[in-house]
């Protein structure tokens, strides 16, 4: 059981004060009757809950994809903004799928589905990941070659990755792991420095570039089931 402002809310249909000025509005109703309450309970396996006359359906998991800003830090809580602050309100259960950092910006997975954010994140499942990479000092030929050999910094290994050039300081890279502060250290190894950073791509689910940096969009049934083939 939900109450009815939730159930919509969690529906996409609108905000916690936008769904209740609905309510008022008499724009919904439960069993084919209007409602007034929106602390009233509906029961999400039995009740029929429609909205302008369509039926709302009821989803336990949310799937967004948010183009991250720079300047937010991907947890759920802490002194920085978090990503979280830029999703509705009714959505603040939910939680980011792996980090980036402060500075990166892009693709980020924002979801309440803690079993597939652990099957994405797990070490031994090698999702790719792709970034847009700019630094301040080219790489040589040899630097490239080490990229897709592997790469050692201080005490930490990091797994042959995919480089594809743009120009002298921008490239494409496509890494398996999910290391901290991973692609920054690879480039310190090689004496460069990022000085932009950008997700593009995690396994087959692409960074929607309509999506302006701080912006979200619920997933695609295509996107969340290749996401869930793993
Ligand atoms: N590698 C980094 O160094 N930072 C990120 O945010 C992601 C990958």
């Amino acid at each position: 059981m939900n109450r009815l402002d939730k159930y919509l809310a969690a529906s996409g249909i609108g905000t916690r004060s936008e769904v209740k000025k609905y309510i008022r509005d008499c724009r919904v109703t439960v069993n084919g009757e209007i409602v007034r309450h929106a602390d009233m309970k509906v029961d999400e396996e039995k009740d029929l809950v429609c909205f302008d006359g369509e039926p709302v359906s009821w989803s336990e998991f949310v799937y967004f994809m948010l183009n991250k800003p720079q300047g937010y830090i991907s947890a759920t809580s802490g002194w920085d903004p978090n990503v979280l602050d830029l999703i509705a309100e009714p959505f603040r259960n939910l939680f980011p799928v792996g980090r980036l950092d402060k500075d990166t910006e892009g693709l980020l997975l924002i979801t309440n589905d803690g079993q597939l954010g652990h099957e994405l994140l797990a070490p031994k499942k090698h999702v790719e990941k792709e970034y847009y990479v700019e630094i301040d000092i080219p790489l040589s030929e040899e630097d490239i070659e080490q990229i897709s050999r592997g790469i050692t910094y201080k005490d930490e290994t990091y797994k042959p990755a995919v480089y594809k050039k743009i120009s002298d300081t921008s490239f494409t890279l496509v890494i398996t792991e999910g290391k901290y502060h991973e692609i920054k250290r690879m480039m310190l190894a090689l004496g460069s420095k990022v000085t932009y950073l950008k997700r593009l791509r995690m396994k087959d689910l692409v960074l929607d570039e309509s999506l302006k940096p701080g912006e979200y969009r619920y997933l695609t049934e295509e996107e969340i089931a290749s996401l869930k083939a793993i």
